[in-house]
């Protein structure tokens, strides 16, 4: 275990909903500026871990800290640092669909920082150039294709340079030319701003390519099954199901 100060932090966490519990035993400790992959199977409770993780949702027992606070019992002034320091691409993108790439992008941007508007659609520009968005700032949602809506969604989590992103999903339903293209810009993100980044993904190249670690959640018993770098499942000695998601083997 490093001497830096951890990121994230979860110890014997279980999720859920409405008291039922979807997922236990949830063990992480990942440094900053790291990438981390949740997998596990449709419906095993990534978006649900995610959620709680992010300070968005209450776990229903153990520990969570991001940023060094435990999101549990934190104030609510504490919670809004650390939530105020995330940002978030929801499964789907959930942009709004009656406003522009750029109205998108300043929303965040007008409610956190008491700046000028034009420095607010200059900072608004400059995050959708990142993305590779600088010709598209004055379109809705609906006049973009997927792959540019997942970008817009990056870029709006990006607005106020979080120490750390979640993405749920952020190459789902990408052809694997654009879903390599996200990659990429994900690997630029954490290596130019040194943003840890966490996601969702069923994409095993790309997460053998961009993640640090991984998070295999076995939906058969309801418990985190390993907490690994991604190469490690492809080992024949790797927890078994998270070895066989990696590999696409099945388990004999
Ligand atoms: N808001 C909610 N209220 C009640 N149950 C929920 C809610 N959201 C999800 N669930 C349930 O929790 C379980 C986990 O759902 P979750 O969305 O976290 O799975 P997932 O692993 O992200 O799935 P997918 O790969 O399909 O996105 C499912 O059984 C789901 O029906
Ligand atoms: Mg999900």
């Amino acid at each position: 275990m490093s001497s830096v100060a951890p990121m994230l932090l979860c110890e014997d966490l279980v999720v859920g909903h409405a008291g039922h519990a979807v997922m236990s035993g949830v063990n992480i400790d990942l440094a900053p500026g790291k990438i981390l992959a949740i997998v596990g199977p449709s419906g095993c409770g990534k978006s649900t871990l995610m959620r709680v993780l992010g300070g968005l949702d209450e776990p229903m027992a153990g520990r969570s800290e991001l940023l060094g606070t435990d999101l549990v019992h934190a104030t609510a002034a504490e919670r809004e640092t650390v939530l105020r320091r995330s940002g978030y691409l929801f499964q789907g993108s959930a942009l709004f669909s009656s406003l522009t790439l750029r109205e998108n992008v300043e929303l965040p941007l007008r409610e956190f920082l008491p700046l000028p508007p034009q420095e607010v659609a200059q900072l608004a520009e400059y995050k959708l150039a990142l993305v590779g968005l600088a010709d598209a700032m004055d379109k809705l949602p609906s006049e973009i294709s997927g792959g540019m809506a997942k970008r817009a969604g990056i870029a709006r989590a990006l607005a106020l340079d979080p120490a750390v992103m979640f993405l749920d999903e952020p190459s789902a339903g990408l052809d694997p030319v654009t879903s390599g293209k996200l990659d990429e810009l994900i690997l630029k993100i954490k290596e130019s701003f040194g943003t840890t980044i966490i996601l969702v993904s069923h994409e095993v190249p790309s997460i053998l390519r961009i993640a640090d670690f991984c998070v295999y959640l076995d939906s058969d018993t309801g418990r985190m099954g390993a907490y690994a770098p991604p190469k490690d499942f492809l080992s024949p000695t790797a927890h078994a199901k998270a070895h066989a998601f990696f590999t696409l083997s099945r388990i004999t």
